[in-house]
């Protein structure tokens, strides 16, 4: 059953799978697509299974009734400018993001900052507890929510609660920096099932209940599931994915090979496409790919009458200082690499600071020859996976960051460790160059891998598992 005001399942995250961009002029605004991998990811699977979505609107003080939109039910939740920026620029995106990402940039601990995110937390949890049906799947989502889970079980103990983290779970002696670690596996203990992508992140969480909380070692034929008193929480990792056969057929449609073909031209029909595609991220390396391409050109190995490269960044958490830095960076390597070696009317980097649609992005990934995905460190990355779902023909080759997620399906792209910007301009200079019988092996095993890993069988076999912890 699922109406507005109770549904039997219920996906809870930080955002709505839609964002409401206010209108200056007072009137209801507009709604887009939110940014990120885990509403790509979300979004089909809500469709079929026909539940609920709690979340923010993306806006401050909006005041929303629970409302059907592109036929998904939506429960809004309201924030405070306030909130905002404690609970999501703050603790959410400057102590948790970084300091789950190897603290690639150094996290910043607030005491006031926490305590919004408990408050916070706590009103996603009632906002839950209200929408669910008795005896409801609840499956909550990401770092901004860790203490849902337990909150929830305590207002409801009837449901079934999944959580699932979309980031990397960073190593013991990272996670043991944060003055509230207590709290957070606390909060996520109350889940009767905890996923991570990769086992390694599972790895480290049940070695923190034990380190922290005196949990036992888990028994053996458990399957690794923590005991928490009389409760077993079962732990797992769960590699998310893409709806990979609607990928693959749109980028394999008549209209979708058209634009591929004109986008080369309108490009200078240059040998030789690369492609970034990311949210603006200093997670993402974009500056280390930039680097390497400046280096390549100067020194002559690559020509730049012959290499064209797309980067397509998303804006992302624009008010933070990090992400403002990071963006200030690109903009200047772009315009040196152009400045150097661009002419009228042919730059060498195409640079857009905007969301594309998605038919127009399956275009871009369907006629580029190297792909680029260099982060210093994700939890998965989905445009690797949607890079590979079109090019099921064979063509186009991956230049893929080890400290990607997706590395650990994905073996055979052109796999590099992005601190490394010897090795980074080298697999560049490799997946341009190599032969196309080779290129084609690699890509069709990738193809082979991302087709049957799909978003689908990601969301049946956690839920599958999670049927499994309850009973
Ligand atoms: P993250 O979740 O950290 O942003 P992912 O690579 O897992 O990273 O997911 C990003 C999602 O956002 C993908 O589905 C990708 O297609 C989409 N995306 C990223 N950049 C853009 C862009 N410039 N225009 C449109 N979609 C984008
Ligand atoms: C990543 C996170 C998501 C987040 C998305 C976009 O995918 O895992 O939780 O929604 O980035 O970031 P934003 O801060 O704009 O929600």
């Amino acid at each position: 059953m699922t109406n507005t005001t109770s549904s039997d399942f219920l996906v809870v995250a930080n955002r709505l799978p839609v964002d409401l961009e206010p209108d200056p002029d007072g009137g209801p605004g507009t709604w887009h697509r939110s940014p990120g991998g885990l509403v790509t990811a979300l979004e089909p699977i809500l469709r079929q299974t026909n539940g609920a979505w709690v979340g923010w609107p993306g806006t401050p003080d909006v005041d929303l009734e629970p409302f059907v939109e592109d036929g998904l039910t939506l429960h809004p939740v309201r924030l405070t400018e306030t909130e905002v920026a404690e609970y999501y620029e703050g603790f959410s995106n400057t102590s948790l993001w970084p300091l789950y990402h190897d603290a690639v940039v150094t996290p910043t601990f607030d005491r006031s900052w926490w305590k919004t995110y408990v408050q916070v937390n706590e009103r996603f949890a009632r906002a839950a507890a209200q929408a669910a049906a008795p005896g409801a799947t609840v499956w909550v989502h990401d770092y901004q929510l860790q203490l849902v889970p337990r909150m929830l079980r305590e207002m409801r103990p009837d449901l079934t609660i999944g959580f699932f983290l979309h980031i990397p779970f960073p190593p013991p002696e990272l996670f043991l920096q944060l003055p509230w670690r207590r709290e957070i596996i606390e909060g996520l203990l109350g889940a009767d099932l905890v996923g991570f992508h990769l086992p390694g992140g599972a790895d480290n969480f049940r070695f923190l209940t034990r380190r922290l909380l005196s949990a036992p070692a888990p028994r053996p034929g458990s399957a690794g599931a923590v005991e928490v008193g009389d409760r077993l929480v079962r732990v797992g990792a769960y590699p998310i994915s893409i709806d990979s056969a609607h990928i693959d057929e749109q980028s394999r449609s008549a209209s979708t090979q058209l634009r591929a073909k004109q986008i080369r031209v309108e490009l200078g029909d240059p040998d030789t496409v690369l492609l970034g595609v990311d949210r603006l991220d200093y997670t993402k390396g974009i500056d280390i790919r930039l680097e390497a391409l400046r280096e390549l050109l100067e020194e002559g190995t690559l020509d730049p009458e012959k290499i064209v490269m797309v980067q397509l960044a998303t804006p992302s958490r624009e008010r933070l200082t990090a992400y403002a830095q990071l963006r200030d960076d690109v903009e200047r390597q772009v315009g040196n690499i152009n400045g150097k070696f661009g002419r009228l009317g042919r730059p060498v980097v195409h640079y857009l600071h905007r969301p594309v649609d998605r038919d127009e992005l399956i275009a871009m990934y369907a006629c580029t020859d190297t792909m680029l995905v260099t982060p210093l460190r994700d939890g998965m990355n989905l445009v690797a996976k949607e890079y590979v779902a079109c090019h099921g023909d064979g063509s186009g080759a991956l230049v893929l960051s080890e400290f990607a997620g997706a590395a650990w399906e994905l073996r055979r792209a052109h796999l590099v460790n992005p601190h490394d910007l010897d090795a980074v301009k080298r697999a560049i200079v490799a997946a341009v160059t190599e032969e196309p019988a080779v290129k084609a092996r690699r890509m069709r095993s990738m193809h082979t891998q991302v087709m049957k890993h799909d978003v689908d069988r990601w969301a049946r076999t956690f839920l599958d598992d999670l049927r499994a912890a309850r009973s």
